[in-house]
Formats: C-alpha cells, sequence, structure tokens
C-alpha cells in the first residue's frame, strides 16, 4: 500500500514512466517546481511537505545526460533539507554507465564520480534498471537494487515466437553474463559475437561463437545507442545464415539517427522486430516499423511497494513473478 507517509515525484527525464507508476500505485505524483534561470541554473522544490516522508524519485538520466543528474542532484538536496525520512532514487537509466573502468590511462571514472554525487547530495536508497555493468552497485555506499527488465522483454518476444528453433545472442563479451541468465531461464541455446571498438561509437564485429545457422535469433543488449553494435552484430548473424532476427534492449537511447538505421534494416528484412523497455520516456516518439515497447511500470510499482514495507519484502520473488 502506497500510503501517505510516502511521497512519488517524477522529474524531467521520467514523467511518462512515473505517471504510468502511479497508476500501478493508485497514488498521484507530487507536484514538484522545477525552474530553469536566465543563466542556466536549475532550481527543484517539492509543492508538498515531505518532513518524515519516504520520498521516491524517479528520474532517468538520458539526454539531456548532464541536465538530468544535475536536476536529480539538486532534487535530493532539497528533500534531505527538507527533512526527508528517506530518499529512494529510482534510475531506470543510468547515464555514464558505460564510463565505468579505466581502458586507457587517464581516463575518468564517470559512474563512480555520479554514484558519489547521489549518495553524497543525500540519497539512502538506490534502484537501477539493466545498469551496465553490475559492478556500478559497489560504487555506492548505500543499499543498492540493479534490476533487469531483459526477462520482460524475452517473455514478450517468446510470446509472439515459438522457442523451437531460438538463439539467444550476445551481441558482445560485455554481455555474455546477461545472454546466459536468461538463456538458463529460458532453456535456449546461445551464441556469443566477437565485438570490438577501433574508436568510440564504432564497432566491428568479426567472429560467430556458437551456432546461429539457420536460426532464428534474439539479439539482447542493455543498450541501444547509435546502432552500430546491434546494426553490426544483425549484418554478420545474416551473413553467417540466421533465418531471422529480434533485438530485445532494456534502453533505446536512439542518437545519431539511430532509428534511420533500424528502420533501414526492417526495410531489409535483416530485423523482424524491436523490443525495447519504456525505461527512457523517448522511446515513445521513435518513428520505426515493428518497434514494440514493453512497459516496466507495473514492475517499478512492485518494486516500491516492496520499499515501503516497513517490516520484510522481497525483490526477488517480484522478480520470479515478472518472468513470466
Ligand atoms: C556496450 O558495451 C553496450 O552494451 C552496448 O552494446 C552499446 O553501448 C551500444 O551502443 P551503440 O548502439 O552505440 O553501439
Amino acid at each position: 500500500m502506497f500510503t501517505d507517509k510516502n511521497i512519488l515525484i517524477g522529474l524531467s527525464g521520467s514523467q511518462k514512466l512515473t505517471k504510468l507508476i502511479a497508476k500501478h500505485l493508485k497514488t498521484t505524483p507530487a507536484k514538484t517546481l522545477i525552474k530553469h534561470f536566465a543563466d542556466g541554473e536549475t532550481m527543484v522544490k517539492p509543492e508538498v511537505p515531505v518532513r518524515h516522508k519516504n520520498v521516491f524519485i524517479i528520474q532517468a538520466t538520458s539526454k539531456p545526460v548532464n541536465e538530468n543528474i544535475m536536476e536529480l542532484l539538486i532534487a535530493i538536496d532539497a528533500f534531505r533539507r527538507a527533512s526527508a525520512k528517506t530518499i529512494n532514487v529510482i534510475i531506470p537509466y543510468y547515464g555514464y554507465a558505460r564510463q565505468d573502468r579505466k581502458t586507457l590511462g587517464r581516463e575518468p571514472i564517470t559512474s563512480k564520480l555520479v554514484a558519489d554525487l547521489i549518495v553524497k547530495a543525500g540519497a539512502t536508497r538506490v534502484c537501477i534498471v539493466d545498469v551496465h555493468a553490475d559492478q556500478i552497485q559497489g560504487f555506492f555506499e548505500i543499499p543498492v537494487d540493479t534490476i533487469s527488465a531483459s526477462y520482460m522483454l524475452v517473455g514478450s518476444i517468446l510470446k509472439e515466437k515459438s522457442k523451437k528453433n531460438t538463439v539467444i545472442v550476445s551481441p558482445d563479451y560485455g554481455g555474455v553474463k546477461r545472454a546466459r541468465r536468461i538463456s538458463v531461464e529460458y532453456n535456449l541455446p546461445m551464441a556469443i559475437l566477437d565485438k570490438r571498438r577501433p574508436k568510440p561509437n564504432v564497432a566491428e564485429i568479426t567472429n560467430v561463437l556458437g551456432d546461429i545457422k539457420n536460426k532464428d535469433c534474439i539479439i539482447l543488449d542493455d543498450i541501444i545507442d547509435t546502432g552500430g553494435t546491434i546494426i553490426a552484430a544483425c549484418n554478420i548473424l545474416k551473413r553467417k545464415g540466421a533465418r531471422s532476427i529480434i533485438v530485445g534492449a532494456s534502453h533505446g537511447v536512439f542518437s545519431n539517427y539511430a532509428s534511420n538505421k533500424f528502420q533501414q534494416a526492417i526495410k531489409n528484412k535483416i530485423i523482424e522486430h524491436i523490443f525495447i523497455s519504456n525505461s527512457i520516456d523517448n522511446v515513445y516518439n521513435l518513428k520505426i516499423k515493428n518497434l514494440k515497447i514493453v512497459d516496466i511500470s507495473k514492475f517499478l510499482a512492485k518494486i516500491i511497494q516492496v520499499y515501503t514495507l516497513a517490516s520484510s519484502g522481497s525483490i526477488s520473488k517480484i522478480y520470479s513473478k515478472a518472468k513470466h
């Protein structure tokens, strides 16, 4: 039960998703003033008292990434200074997640920096959907739940497609754990693509590990950004004899005209369907044929409900129900 001891807030990056979550929680998002000054500064102020309340802030730190992060930090600061009891931050998409380690000398680890800022601002708990790398959990000095939309994506795909001839494909080594979890859950074989990045935002795939010939492939990724990875993956799968390809990705960032590439791949019958979650509000503006949006709001509402329980509650139980 989402009682009046709890407050739900949707910031600019997640207005649509928050409305859907609010419906499941049978509540209304609390009014929050988000003001932009002439000099570019932002101010966020709750328009209701929050003293001794559990606050649930929903904010995807997607484009405009820096604006959305700053807005989130200012909101957390406002709630902390207004004596909120707990500040629970639900991040449907965590920007900067891919800057999670130094791959070359002098590179920053920005996902750690962002985690430090969120904790320093005053968050008491964080929940992130399909964070790019699980080790980001350890970047936060507060409780973190990382949850995955992949089960819902694949569940929706398998409602439309028989499992019989299907292979789960990871487009790179980084995605192997995700693909393996799904292949075990649904008892499906798996293939791995050998992806390299000769420079940022350029993906090259040269090898396929696993049997994909005459198979129906489900490529599973966390993010579609420029689309380079998935398009390269589809091209090599087709060249090596895949029968059909469906793409499943948790976060539809779609930068740099990525939607045109997908539109073309669908037109050329390389991709059959694309399934993405609504972790980023902008996916509703995409104009791509055969794109299906999988709604994760009920799942997030259930997790929030567990957080509101004074006694025990289990995120794993919600998971097992969401899988099927
Ligand atoms: C990479 O490790 C990620 O899992 C995604 O594959 C990648 O970020 C997608 O980016 P793009 O669409 O620009 O290739």
